[in-house]
């Protein structure tokens, strides 16, 4: 299939339901929490437990997980340059589409390059796009280690491990920055929910 002349052939569908509309029904405008970090840096458990505090709250969230969607959506990527950003590319057109549903959609995948989060950020729109650095130094993710891996990268059991034998370039202007060993689960929490709330992202906290 000639992809580029399938394109031509594509035309967008406008709803009938604006972004207004979605928000005064769900209390929030629909938005991407970017959660970008090293492995064990603590994405994925700050991620689940602000989607719950958000639920708890009465918003609707959902969180796109990197072990999880590898399982599916991207089962047929690895760990190249090229599956990385093909990784993102596809969890950033992902999330963009639940925002525009109207979900605080939060999103967990260590995505190490500037660009591919950049072009996410593009996919989503200018405002609804929060970059959060989960920061946490290389030293300290070795230490906790949950799954084993970094001692597998250092013995050379795995190839192109981020932080180890595959580079992280962090974000230069993140929305929230998070030093997660300087602080509590709830308290990177919080921070994230004072910025959805400085920002009008949460119109109701129920
Ligand atoms: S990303 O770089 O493409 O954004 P993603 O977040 O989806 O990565 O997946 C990272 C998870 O895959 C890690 O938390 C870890 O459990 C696992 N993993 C397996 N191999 C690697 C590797 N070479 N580099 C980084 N993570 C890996």
């Amino acid at each position: 299939m000639d992809v580029e002349l399938n394109r031509k052939n594509i035309v967008k569908h406008q709803g009938l339901i604006d972004a207004e509309r979605r928000m005064e029904l769900l209390g929030q405008r629909g938005c991407v929490v970017w959660l970008t970090g090293l492995s064990g840096s603590g994405k994925s458990t700050i991620g689940f437990a602000l989607e719950e505090r958000l639920v708890r709250d009465g918003h609707a969230a959902y969180v796109l997980d990197g072990d999880n969607i590898r399982h599916g959506l991207n089962g047929d990527l690895g760990f190249s340059p090229e599956d990385r950003e093909e990784n993102i590319r596809r969890i950033g057109e992902v999330a963009a589409l639940f925002a525009d549903a109207g979900l605080i959609t939060i999103s967990a995948f260590i995505s190490p390059y500037r660009r591919d989060r950049d072009r996410a950020r593009a996919a989503a729109g200018e405002g609804r796009f929060v970059e959060v650095f989960v920061d946490a130094p290389v030293e300290i993710c070795e230490r906790r280690d949950p799954k084993g891996l970094y001692v597998k990268a250092r013995a050379g059991e795995i190839k192109d491990f981020t932080g180890v034998s595959a580079p992280y370039e962090p974000p230069l202007s993140p929305e929230v920055v998070l030093e997660t060993q300087n602080k509590t689960v709830d308290e990177c929490v919080d921070d994230i929910l004072g910025y959805l709330t400085g920002s009008g992202i949460l119109v109701r906290r129920a």
